[in-house]
């Protein structure tokens, strides 16, 4: 399959990236390369744009034949999205609205989504089951909420087949040396 990698020039978009080619399937990065780093595209090719951009969006999709999508792009700073919260309901929910639209222009209808551990909030108990209470307690989470909503509806609306991965804090390097995290600023 050609999996197409929104943010995949970041710290997991990147180790996705190998992944999928040692799967024996071609990823096609798509990032605009704010926090992510060229050099972190090696398994595929780099397609340089915003997620914002619809039509660059189908055109990377019409142009590399794209089966799939994974959403890894995004803002990951949850103490700048209380200082900011328009950027990260605009860079972690319309950008997905925004790619929802060019999928279903092409006919691309299945999508791994990067959620996030913070749509629970403060969760009653832990280990968090998967179906506790989502109360996000900041924009970064709540944006993310509402993508997975958005994912939610496309699947009853549109016939799309989402999944939602709501990691925890990812952290350390690819086994072999080949790529790690360089985030600036270091993580929180
Ligand atoms: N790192 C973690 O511990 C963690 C935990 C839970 C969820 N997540 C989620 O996983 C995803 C990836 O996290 P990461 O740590 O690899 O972050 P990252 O910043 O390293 O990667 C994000 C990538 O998205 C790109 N990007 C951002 N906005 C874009 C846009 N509008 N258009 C195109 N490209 C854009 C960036 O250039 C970057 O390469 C994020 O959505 C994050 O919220 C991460």
């Amino acid at each position: 399959m050609n999996i197409l990698v929104c943010g995949g020039a970041g710290f997991i978009g990147s180790h996705v990236s190998k992944s999928i080619r040692r799967a024996g399937h071609v990823p096609v990065v798509f990032d605009n390369l704010s926090a992510g780093h060229e050099w972190a595209v090696q398994w595929g090719p780099l397609v340089r744009g915003d997620l914002s951009d619809r039509d660059a969006v189908e055109a990377a999709l019409r142009t590399h034949a794209i089966d799939a999508v994974i959403q890894l792009a995004g803002s990951i700073n949850v103490g700048e999205s209380m200082q900011n919260p328009g950027k990260y309901f605009r860079n972690n929910f319309s950008i997905s609205v925004s790619l929802l639209e060019a999928m279903d222009a092409v006919g691309v209808r299945k999508i791994v989504f990067s959620s996030t551990a913070a749509i629970y909030g403060i969760p009653a108990a832990s280990p968090i089951p998967e179906d506790a209470v989502k109360a996000p307690i900041n924009p970064y989470g709540e944006a993310k909420y509402f993508t997975e909503r958005l994912l939610d509806w496309y699947t009853k609306a549109r016939q799309f087949q989402c999944l939602a991965l709501r990691y925890f804090n990812a952290a350390g390097a690819d086994p072999e040396g080949e790529i790690g995290e360089m985030h600036s600023p270091k993580p929180t």
